[in-house]
């Protein structure tokens, strides 16, 4: 088989849902400036892709109708460029850049490209409809669980304190936040976003602006300041809103190519996939999935959790993200250098291909050669790419 690698990979950045400076808009226009942005860096012509998969939890409303085909029309490629939309939940970014990378490994394609979106203000987590199976939803319940719940679950099951969450919380702010003002988040394109202006005449204008960095970083949170807060998933709980992910909006694309595609068009490659796996577990502590998809991946990929230099560990609630890094035994140093999703933000869709737009960037400055992407899922389930620098 042979390899597929990367060449480009970008995202918007991340912006609080609901409340945050995309909350006026849409999905399909973050996504399809990212597709344009990430092809334009590559400085190649949109119509050598062949294929796009997109990654969105909750493809429907703003999102539905085959975003990944609509937002690839509308960043402009040719017609000829086919694209999906591809759904497995928390790690569907990731999941769509497998996808697309093994159509290059088969040999069915030269370039292609993965990515993720989702607008958690246009497009709540659960769906604007959830239907659950009534008789199946009786029988197992836990299939339909509230991921807060879950992250309660695993702190109750495995001995998770709530100092330690804050604690791990106030660390993944920290990080965030030097790393915004070294500059370090460079895999972001600043990225238009609308608002409605109100006129003179008392219409509304929509209104273009740019933004340039993840909205939700609460510089200066401190353990004393979020002990406070109290768990909205069970009374007594630990998991809160400071040491939860922030529900987020966002889109990130990648680039990847045939070695012989990139000769031809004169592109540098960045990385190559070297494996991708996705484990189940129970569904009501989903949180510990990366427990048994990074060994897993590590295994294909002929590698030792010490061997890697950098992990993206999607850090949905600190519960689970302490656990699966004790249980793993990483070296913290090593683990969301930049911080995680409890700061930036966690747009459920976006994140595999958001967290590997960061990944690179981060491997690239350090000098690290091998890299991880992992997350939990919701259902039940944990995802883990390993990227290998080149
Ligand atoms: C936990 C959750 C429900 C909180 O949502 P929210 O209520 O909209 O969160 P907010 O940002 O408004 O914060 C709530 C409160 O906590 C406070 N807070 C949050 N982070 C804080 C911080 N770092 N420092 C101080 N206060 C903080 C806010 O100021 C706010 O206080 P207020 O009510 O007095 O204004 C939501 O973030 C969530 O569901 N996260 C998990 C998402 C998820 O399940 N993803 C899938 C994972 S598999």
């Amino acid at each position: 088989m042979r390899d597929a690698y990367i060449v480009e990979s970008v995202r918007t950045p991340g912006c609080k849902n609901g409340r945050g400076l995309f909350k006026e808009t849409r999905p399909e226009e973050l996504l399809s400036f990212i597709m344009k942005a990430c092809v334009d860096k590559a400085g190649i012509d949109a119509g050598e892709i062949d294929d796009t998969m997109i990654g969105c939890s909750f493809p429907e409303g703003e999102q539905g109708i085959n975003i990944g085909r609509i937002a690839n029309q509308m960043a402009g490629f040719p017609e000829s460029v086919s694209g999906a939309t591809v759904n497995r939940f928390c790690s569907s970014g990731i999941e769509a850049i497998a996808l697309a990378a093994l159509r290059i490994q088969a040999g069915w394609s030269d370039v292609t490209m993965g990515g993720g979106v989702e607008s958690m203000t246009f497009v709540p987590m659960g769906g604007n409809t959830p239907r659950p199976h009534p008789e199946y939803a009786n029988e197992n319940p836990a299939a339909y669980i509230s991921m807060g719940v879950t992250a309660e679950n695993v702190a109750s099951r495995y001995g998770i304190t709530r100092q330690e969450c804050d604690e791990f919380a106030v660390n993944s702010v920290a990080k965030a936040a030097k790393a915004q003002e070294e500059g370090l988040f460079t895999e972001i394109v600043p990225t238009p976003a609308y608002r409605s202006v109100e006129q003179a005449d008392g219409t509304f204008k929509r209104e273009q602006f740019l933004v340039d960095k993840d909205d939700g970083v609460r510089a200066g949170t401190t353990v004393e300041g979020i002990a406070r807060l109290n768990s909205p998933f069970k009374a007594g709980g630990v998991a809160t809103a400071a040491n939860s992910s922030q529900t987020t909006d966002g889109a990130a694309a990648t680039l990847l190519m045939s070695l012989d595609k990139c000769e031809e068009l004169g592109v540098k490659p960045i990385a190559k996939i070297v494996a991708y796996a996705v484990a189940g577990c129970k569904s009501d502590e989903m949180g510990i999935g990366p427990v048994f998809a990074i060994p897993k991946a590590l295994k294909i990929a002929g590698l030792k959790v010490e061997d890697i230099d950098l992990f993206e560990l999607n850090e949905a609630f600190s519960t689970q993200a302490l656990y699966c890094s004790r249980e793993l035994k990483l070296d913290m140093d090593k683990v969301n250098i930049n911080g995680g999703a409890i700061a930036l933000g966690h747009p459920l869709g976006c994140t595999g291909a958001k967290l590997t737009a960061t990944l690179l960037a981060n491997l690239k400055r350090t000098g690290g050669k091998y890299g991880i992407v992992s997350m939990c899922i919701g259902g039940g389930m944990g995802a883990c790419a390993v990227f290998e620098m080149v």
